[in-house]
C-alpha cells in the first residue's frame, strides 16, 4: 500500500504532467499573476494553481485516502484508505506545484515541480522536475538519487572535502523585508570567505544542485516544508547532509545542505552569525 518505489512512480508521473502544463505556456506576455501570500513580490500566478489542481487530482485519482498539503491548498484529507493507529491517513503527499514561480514569470528556466510522499511523517520518495532542463531529480529513501535526463539515469553523488574557502554556496531570500535585511548582512559576512555565492531563485532545484554537485552547499532561512521535503531527500541520498544549525533538524528555521566536511564547516561559521535573529513582520 505504501512501497516507495511505488510511491515514485506516482510522483513522477504527476510532476511529469505538471511540469508539462507549466511548459507548455510560451506566451509573449507574462503569466498573470493572480494574488499574493506574504508580501506584495510573493506571487501567486494561474499556473501554480493549474498546476498542484492537477497534481491533487492525479494523486488522488489512484490514491484517494492519502492527503496531500500543497502549497497553494494547504492540507486536504482523502477518503478511506490506509490509516495508522490513530485513524490518519499513512501518506501524506508534499507538494509544490511550482517552485521558483518568479523566476517563472520571468522566463528564467530555474523553476521545478516537487512532490515528496511522506509514509508515517518521514519522506521515503521524492522527485523535483525541471522541465526548462527536461531534467527529473528522483531518490527514495536508501536505495539513492539519480538524475534522469534524455532517457539515461545518473546516480549523483554531492561534493567532498570542499573547504569552506573553495566552496561554491547557493542561497535564497525570504520575500519579508525585515528577513531580508539579516540574510543580505549574513551573506555580506559569507561572500568573503567563500569562493562564490549563487542565488538560483528555486529552493528545490538549489538542493538537486547540491545533490548533483553543482553546487559545494545551500543554505536558506525561511523555507516552507514543500520547498525543501523532495530536494532534500535527494541531496540526503545523494551523501550531502542535511540539517539545520547546531545538531537541529533542517525546518523553516534553517535548511543546510552540503557535504558532510564542508556541513560541518558552514554550521559553525553560519551559527556564528546568528542568521535566525530576524522577526519578520507579520510572523
Ligand atoms: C521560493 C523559491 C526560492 C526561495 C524562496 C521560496 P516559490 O519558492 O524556492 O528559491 O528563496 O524562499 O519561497 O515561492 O517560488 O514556490
Ligand atoms: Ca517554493
Ligand atoms: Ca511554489
Amino acid at each position: 500500500m505504501s512501497d516507495p518505489e511505488a510511491l515514485l512512480r506516482i510522483a513522477v508521473e504527476a510532476a511529469g504532467e505538471a511540469g508539462r502544463l507549466l511548459a507548455s505556456w510560451r506566451g509573449d506576455e507574462r503569466p498573470e499573476i493572480v494574488d499574493t501570500k506574504s508580501s506584495p513580490t510573493d506571487v501567486v500566478t494561474e499556473m501554480d494553481r493549474r498546476s498542484e489542481a492537477l497534481i491533487t487530482e492525479w494523486i488522488r485519482a489512484v490514491r484517494p485516502g492519502d492527503t496531500v498539503l500543497g502549497e497553494e491548498g494547504g492540507q486536504t484529507l482523502g477518503g478511506p484508505g490506509a490509516t495508522d493507529a490513530g485513524g490518519h491517513a499513512r501518506v501524506r503527499w508534499v507538494v509544490d506545484p511550482l517552485d521558483g514561480t518568479v523566476n517563472y514569470l520571468y522566463g528564467l528556466p530555474d523553476w521545478a515541480v516537487s512532490i515528496a510522499a511522506e509514509v508515517d511523517g518521514t519522506i521515503l520518495a521524492g522527485v523535483v522536475e525541471v522541465p526548462r532542463f527536461g531534467e527529473r531529480f528522483t531518490a527514495v529513501a536508501g536505495r539513492g538519487a539519480w538524475l534522469h535526463r534524455g532517457g539515461s539515469a545518473i546516480a549523483l553523488r554531492c561534493n567532498t572535502g570542499v573547504t569552506l574557502g573553495q566552496a561554491l554556496v547557493g542561497t535564497g531570500f525570504g520575500y519579508d523585508a525585515g528577513r531580508r535585511q539579516v540574510q543580505g548582512e549574513v551573506v555580506a559576512a559569507l561572500l568573503p570567505h567563500v569562493r562564490d555565492i549563487r542565488r538560483g531563485g528555486s529552493a528545490a532545484v538549489d538542493l538537486c544542485s547540491v545533490a548533483a554537485g553543482r553546487m559545494d552547499a545551500f543554505f536558506e532561512r525561511g523555507l516552507n516544508y514543500w520547498d525543501y521535503a523532495a530536494g532534500g531527500l535527494i541531496a540526503r541520498e545523494a551523501g550531502a547532509l542535511v540539517g539545520g544549525l547546531a545538531g537541529r533538524p533542517e525546518s523553516t528555521a534553517m535548511t543546510v545542505a552540503a557535504g558532510p566536511d564542508l556541513f560541518r564547516h558552514l554550521d559553525t561559521f553560519l551559527t556564528r552569525l546568528d542568521p535566525e535573529r530576524d522577526t519578520p513582520r507579520g510572523s
